[in-house]
């Protein structure tokens, strides 16, 4: 697959992306949020699949404080993928640590192959929910959670205009869906223990600490790298952004389920 038809996520996207959530990581609470979205899953020792590495921050994390034994990172973009195993080397953890590049579409491992399936903030790009839980059911061994963060959609059918205003300035390729449909999603595969937690609230806040960065102590640095153009612009999309999670449209959450034993 050629890098033109992933290049969403550019340079200067990642490059602000970084600056707000940390080394490594392209979604939103770094470090800290994944362990929230984990609490009480054990890693230490077992073999994991990140669906939607990025740039490896959320793998490494997983390793070097979870303790994973080996952690296997998926992603579309080749870029992001070299992106990885330049920042395992970095930390020191290529023998725990496989990222491959992928095409869109059904996981391709073997049955029960993985103990823990977990995605942050990636899923949202991946149209079909119930072949994606199809899918992480088959791979995952009996008795393996499946434990994520994404980022859903508030309403069934339409968006709002303000929310539509937002998908578009933002430019990414979004396949956002309901709680309802994760649920059924889920639920209809098979998956015990089901939960998702709705975490609009805490990003109502986030988002506008992270609108204030942009236009405040992050500013100078980020236009030196990026432009003032792009920063600009990004800028106005926090904005768009800011005004469709305070509407509920855009409902980031944390997901789990276990594949009974
Ligand atoms: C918002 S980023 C999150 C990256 C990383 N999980 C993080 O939290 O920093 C979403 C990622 O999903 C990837 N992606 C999009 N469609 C995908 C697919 N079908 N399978 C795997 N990854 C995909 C994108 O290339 C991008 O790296």
């Amino acid at each position: 697959m050629g890098d033109q038809e992933y290049q969403e996520y550019d340079d200067n996207l990642i490059a602000l992306l970084e600056s707000l959530w940390g080394e490594g990581f392209m979604s939103p609470g770094g470090t800290e949020e994944v362990d929230r979205y984990l609490h009480g899953v054990k890693l230490e020792g077992l073999s994991v699949l990140d669906i939607g590495c990025g740039l490896g921050g959320v793998d490494i994390h997983l390793i070097k404080h979870h303790r994973a034994a080996l952690v296997t990172g998926i992603d579309v973009n080749p870029s992001l993928i070299e992106r990885c195993n330049l920042l395992a080397r970095k930390f020191k953890v290529e023998t725990q640590s496989k990222f491959i590049c992928v095409d869109p579409g059904p996981l391709e491992f073997d049955d029960a192959s993985f103990d823990i399936v977990t995605s942050k903030d990636s899923i949202i790009h991946i149209p079909d929910k119930q072949a994606l839980a199809n899918d992480v059911y088959r791979v995952l061994e009996p008795g393996g959670w499946f434990v994520a963060s994404d980022w859903l959609a508030g309403y069934e059918g339409e968006p709002s205009a303000e929310m539509q205003a937002y998908l578009v300035a933002e430019g990414l390729d979004f396949g956002l869906a309901s709680a309802k449909t994760y649920l059924r999603a889920l639920q209809g595969t098979g998956f015990a223990d089901i939960e998702i937690l709705d975490r609009n609230d805490w990003y109502r806040q986030q988002a506008r600490l992270e609108r204030e960065q942009l236009g405040g102590v992050l500013y100078a640095g980020l236009s030196s790298k990026v432009g003032s153009e792009f920063l600009e612009h990004e800028i106005k999309v926090w904005d768009k952004l800011i005004i469709a999670i305070d509407q509920g449209q855009l409902r980031p959450a944390h997901l789990r389920g276990r594949k009974p034993a």
